[in-house]
């Protein structure tokens, strides 16, 4: 049988999480990683800051390209003017790869130019190609946008830190957002990040969320298996068929 192509992967999966990777022990990342492929983790989050677009600066194509393994690459880029950089991350094995509404004049030509791309892991698979929106951005930025994604992603922070606290309004963003893709005739799904927590994972599911991104929640210095664990069965029981 052919791979499942990445969208129709995530599909299935969903809700299901993708984990943040930089709140995981990175000297010892390898073996982080295959604690979460044992826990039945199937994708994981990678945060790209440019300290730019945010403060904060983390990892690049490289480091990305160095994650081997069967975990879907779902790579964020928190970065400024993404034109002229997502296909580095594209050669580097992105499956998921998510620019910002907010990080470039000509968003709409990003994503245009990233459906021209194929995955570098595997063509067959397809390029899953994500919008975010920071949390002060109205959801209808979307509308004109929704043609050219596979998608969409609500922070539920203002993206740039790990471990802040989910912001209350994000249920009415995520209502509407799951509203507006009901409407579409093309399968998008909806990703939701920061601020997840083993308190508040169910309600995120069930309010809609297929993507849920957890990074500090799971690797809290004390039980990242366990804590996995607990995120993926609490949200198998919301699952719902493709
Ligand atoms: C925010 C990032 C998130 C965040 C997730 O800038 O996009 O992915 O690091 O981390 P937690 O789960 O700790 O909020
Ligand atoms: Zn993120």
């Amino acid at each position: 049988m052919p791979p499942l192509q990445a969208l129709q992967l995530l599909r299935e999966l969903s809700p299901t999480v993708s984990v943040g990777l930089l709140t995981a022990d990175l000297l010892r990342l390898g073996s982080e990683i295959s604690l979460l492929e044992r826990t039945g983790v199937r994708v994981a989050h990678v945060d790209v800051m440019d300290g730019c677009f945010v403060p904060a600066m983390t990892v690049g194509p490289p480091w990305i390209k160095a994650l081997k393994g069967p975990l879907l690459k779902d790579v964020h880029l928190m970065v400024r003017d993404p034109i002229g950089k997502v296909a580095d991350y594209v050669a580097c094995g992105a499956d998921v790869i998510t620019v910002h509404v907010e990080a470039d004049l000509h968003i709409h030509r990003v994503l245009q130019s990233l459906g021209k791309m194929v995955n570098a892991n595997d063509p067959a698979r397809g390029l899953v190609r994500g919008i975010a929106l920071n949390p002060g951005t109205p959801v209808e930025a979307l509308e004109p946008l929704l043609d050219e994604v596979e998608m969409v992603t609500l922070l539920a922070v203002n993206p740039g830190w790990g471990g802040q606290s989910f912001i209350p309004s994000t249920f009415a963003r995520i209502e509407k957002v799951r509203r507006l893709l009901q409407q579409q005739k093309r399968d998008i799904l909806l990703g939701v990040d920061g601020g997840v927590t083993r308190a508040n994972i169910a309600e995120i599911g069930a309010a809609g969320a297929d993507i849920i991104v957890t990074g500090s929640a799971v690797f809290d210095g004390k039980a990242p298996e366990e804590n996995a664990r607990f995120m993926l069965e609490t949200l198998s029981r919301l699952h719902r068929p493709a």
